[in-house]
């Protein structure tokens, strides 16, 4: 559908049957959370480019065959959207299921357990079980660097570690190699992370990492707490200078 309204004139559209009016140009992620509505999310993060990896967010709107992630899709005038439904529900336990199957997510004798975003997601979603045979891979945990640890087998490769250290920091240390199962977070050119010449150490990729993948040294089972703050702060900050 082809809007002839330009960016940043008001606009309405339904959200879960309420009238909502907005920004053209703003997300429908942004727009629920505007107005408290919870739509779930597991690779967006305020403050950094819009990945669209996860698929948590996923979301129906009337006309559109297929869901549609919140996070990346620009609302627009007119638009009939739903944020829940069975369906819906049905959809985000799967994916969070495959999340689980996909690696080695012990959470019992994990750093990250009590505060982990995949743990709170299960929960969330009241999944009780995994309906997916696992995986069991045998990932590196890349113990190299003198103040971190990278624990592949927690990655959900959400990918917000690239993004705040690319986009952020400006180190642009860690990126993506491989496709599909086999995908996976490398330093520089895929060489242990504690003899990477571009990071900074500034520990941002850890703070913002939703699961123990990435997690400080020296931290036993459950003792590990992510400090998210500092980026809604730097990006306003920026915002303000530019
Ligand atoms: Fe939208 Fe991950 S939060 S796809």
């Amino acid at each position: 559908m082809t809007s002839a309204v330009s960016s940043g004139e008001s606009i309405t559209l339904k959200i879960d049957d309420k009238d909502i009016s907005c920004r053209s140009g703003e997300t429908i992620l942004a727009v629920a959370r505007e107005n408290n509505i919870d739509i779930p999310t597991l690779c967006f993060m305020e403050g950094l480019s819009v990945w669209g990896g996860c698929r948590l967010c996923l979301v129906e709107v009337a006309g559109s065959p297929k869901l549609q992630a919140a996070c990346a899709t620009v609302c627009t005038e007119g638009m009939n959207v739903v944020t829940a439904s069975p369906r819906l529900k049905e959809y985000r336990k799967m994916i969070v299921e495959m999340l689980f199957a996909e690696r080695n997510h012990v959470c019992s004798v994990c750093v990250s357990n009590g505060h982990c975003e995949l743990q709170d997601m299960a929960v969330k979603l009241e999944i009780d079980h995994v309906r997916f045979p696992y995986r069991y891979p045998h990932l590196q945990v890349d113990n190299s660097h003198d103040r971190a640890r990278m624990d592949h087998n927690r990655c959900i490769l959400c990918t917000r570690c690239v993004r705040v250290c690319a986009e952020i920091e400006g180190a642009h240390t860690k990126d993506v190699k491989g496709r599909g199962v086999l995908a996976a977070i490398i330093h520089d050119l895929d060489q242990p992370w504690g003899e990477s010449e571009t990071c900074t150490s500034c520990g941002k990729c850890v703070n913002v990492c939703p699961t123990g993948a990435l997690t400080h040294r020296g931290t036993a089972v459950g003792e590990m707490q992510k400090k998210t703050d500092f980026l809604p702060y730097l990006t306003l900050m920026r915002r303000t200078e530019s």
